[in-house]
């Protein structure tokens, strides 16, 4: 079922868009947001009623949102939502897409965190392809002004709170052009994957904290250089 969503998703943008690199990007980071809306609107309704308190994962699950949020600014940036079309299509899917999340993670946890590795693990590779097949070319041109903001020159408390395999400030991507852009969004996609995959550890095992929380496990002390594992 969840391997059947995510390869429905893909084989859609595989087909409708081969040769249109920004929007098929666009609706991927339209669509990539919803699970963590989704992760974000159980949480709080169970803390609501009592059932649980995971402050650090709502917080967590935002910077995650917040992460993609300017991947899609990036992509608006470069084009990637000015056919009305594409907007409707990443759209639609983002509202069917979130109640499925929805539901999916009232009933497991764990499958839904599941589902959202499967997506970040595609978005890596889906990049990972985009570089090698266009480096000239992107390194010719201008990182977008919004990227300059949100990975160098702006506050990166943010950008590291996502990251909850590394120690805060380990990764400062270097962004002196578009190249440089798309190997950021890469890899950001990769540490989301880490994170999807630390939430599935069973619940009385799980460690997983905000990097800036006050008691951070070894891995995460300052000085510490993060894994790349
Ligand atoms: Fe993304
Ligand atoms: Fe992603």
């Amino acid at each position: 079922m969840i391997k059947l969503l995510v390869n429905g998703l893909v084989l859609v943008m595989n087909t409708l868009y081969k040769t249109r690199p920004y929007p098929r990007f666009y609706v991927l980071e339209t669509v990539a947001r919803v699970p963590y809306f989704a992760y974000l609107s159980v949480l709080h309704l169970y803390e609501s009623v009592g059932l649980w308190r995971k402050a650090d994962w709502l917080k967590i699950h935002f910077a995650e949102s917040w992460n993609e949020l300017h991947h899609l600014l990036i992509m608006e940036e470069l084009g990637g939502k000015d056919r009305w079309l594409d907007r409707v299509l990443a759209r639609t899917t983002a509202v069917i897409y979130y109640w499925i999340i929805v539901a999916i993670y009232l009933l497991s946890p764990r499958a839904a965190y599941h589902f959202m590795e499967l997506v970040e693990e595609h978005a890596y590779h889906t990049y990972n392809e985009f570089l090698k097949a266009h480096a000239a070319e992107l390194k010719a041109q201008p990182a977008p002004a919004v990227a300059i903001s949100y990975y160098r020159d702006g506050d990166l408390y943010m950008f590291d709170e996502f990251q909850t395999g590394r120690a805060p400030e380990s990764r400062r991507p270097k962004i002196d052009n578009l190249y440089d852009v798309f190997v950021a969004i890469r890899d950001d996609e990769r540490e989301h994957v880490k994170t999807m995959v630390a939430c599935q550890v069973p619940a009385t095992a799980n460690q997983l904290h905000s990097p800036h929380a006050p008691t951070l496990p070894d891995n995460l002390q300052p000085g510490h250089a993060g894994s790349d594992a």
